[in-house]
């Protein structure tokens, strides 16, 4: 590992990973899907989804990336080299590539009304807003091609900023600090949200089984969120694994991961529901719902305006390291299969995305009518797409790999655990994976 960084410690990679892993999803996009897709339901498989897909998928994909310490589509290269496989398997890498670069398209647009509501926090703050200013404001942001134009670019920025430096030396100071204040910020807010919001209806809503709402939108929809959320399936967590020394235990790191980002998604949906119920808003709002609930909340709650600025930093920040780690496969692949260097692949990529972000940006407003596939928009045909299908198939292709293709030594050799654990791991990456995922997609083609 000549030319490659590597972690200082065990330690700053699973905060790397963990940073990875939190981000947008667990705080704007799990709240308002959990509500576009009826409650509990969508929570229970979602859960599920974690445990029996997430953590032996994360596992295997760690596991990928370190064995041959090398990006996605060099990764899956070696590793089908050395067990005497097809080179087509680094379509595997390639697609999980492009499935990065896709979520970074729409991730950005997103990021950006982070960094415009920050601004506003410092400019205005919240205070004293009610529901429908609040949501007259999103409104007018959403209406505004321009301001959106402003942030998005600044949030690509920053991310390219951060990319072309090399991801380890910058990522593991900002991850440090950045996870613990997050939750610390959180429990605040799920503080003041217990004691003025309603707790119970939103515990309920959560928690309180209702099978007669699921349907293979809610299932697909739950397993696709389980992917994105722990940034499995695309290569991102095989990048980083490949930075990864040897002597850290992989079953103990994932884990560790998938609590922390599971928590984390499930403490900000009780808080936003609470907030909801109380203030009689539509839980099945949809992509606005954090930024039309959560304002309410920092105007009226002491020290809301410091909270709301430093809630919103958080939020960019756990953006933006996710952001970093959607484009470094491609970055890394470049780098280590061009002559181009790290900057210019950067400056080159970046604009490629913020170019198609911009077609995201305007599909909120001028373009809203443009439908692309299935009658979905813009945003919702990126999302849709990559969330729901192409992060599952990927983790699938993965998985069916390391259970079927690699050799047996090697998996056991990498992951290091008792015959017991490995064997639990085998059965979930070889069996209980495969079928979940083929399942769903099934179920939703109205197969089974
Ligand atoms: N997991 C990130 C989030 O929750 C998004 C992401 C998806 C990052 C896939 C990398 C890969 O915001």
């Amino acid at each position: 590992m000549t030319h490659r960084g590597a972690w200082n410690s065990r330690w700053s990679f699973v905060l790397a990973t963990t940073g990875s892993a939190i981000g947008l999803g667990n705080i704007w996009k799990l709240p308002y899907m959990i509500g576009v897709n009826g409650g509990s339901a969508f929570v229970l498989i979602y859960i599920l989804s974690i445990l029996c897909v997430g953590i032996p998928l994360l596992m295997t994909e760690i596991m990928l990336g370190r064995r041959v310490q090398k990006n996605p589509i060099d990764a899956m290269k070696s590793l089908a080299k050395e067990s005497s496989r097809s080179n087509n398997w680094k379509y595997v890498g390639g697609m999980g590539m492009l499935t990065g670069v896709m979520i970074l398209c729409f991730y950005s647009v997103i990021g950006g009304w982070v960094l415009s509501y920050i601004s506003t926090a410092v400019q205005e703050g919240f205070t004293g807003i009610t529901a429908e200013q609040s949501s007259a404001n999103f409104g007018d942001l959403l209406a505004s091609p321009l301001t959106l134009l402003f942030w998005h670019t600044l949030f690509m920025i920053i991310t390219m900023g951060v990319v072309s430096r090399g991801v380890t030396s910058g990522l593991e100071k900002a991850n440090n600090f950045l996870i613990p204040a997050l939750f610390i910020i959180l429990f605040i807010l799920l503080g003041y949200s217990m004691s003025v919001g309603d707790m119970q209806t939103s515990f309920d809503f959560m928690f309180k089984p209702d099978f007669s709402k699921i349907s293979p939108i809610t299932a697909l929809a739950a397993l696709g969120h389980a992917f994105f959320s722990l940034s499995i399936g695309m290569g991102s967590v095989m990048v980083y694994g490949s930075y990864l020394k040897k002597d850290v235990s992989i079953s103990r790191t994932s884990i560790y991961i998938a609590i922390a980002d599971t928590l984390l998604g499930l403490l900000v949906g009780l808080a936003i529901y609470a907030l909801v119920f109380a203030n009689h808003l539509d839980p099945s709002e949809g992509p606005g719902l954090i930024f039309q609930t959560l304002p309410i909340a920092f105007g009226q709650m002491p020290w809301g305006n410091f909270f709301g600025i430093l809630f919103f930093i958080l939020v960019a920040f756990a953006a933006s390291t996710s952001a970093i780690s959607l484009v470094e496969p491609t970055i890394a692949w470049i780098v280590e299969n061009t002559r181009i260097g790290r900057q210019k692949a950067c400056l080159g990529l970046g604009l490629f995305i913020w170019l198609i972000g911009l077609s995201v940006l305007l599909s909120f407003n001028v373009w809203q009518d443009v439908k692309l596939i299935f009658g979905l928009g813009i945003f919702d045909t990126l999302d849709k797409l990559t969330s729901t299908i192409m992060l599952p198939f990927g983790g699938l292709l993965m998985a069916i790999f390391a259970g079927y293709f690699m050799k047996k030594r090697h998996s056991k050799d990498e992951l290091d655990l008792t015959a017991k654990t490995y064997n639990l791991w085998r059965m979930a990456n070889n069996i209980i994976a495969p079928i979940a995922i083929c399942s769903v997609f099934l179920y939703l083609l109205n197969i089974v």
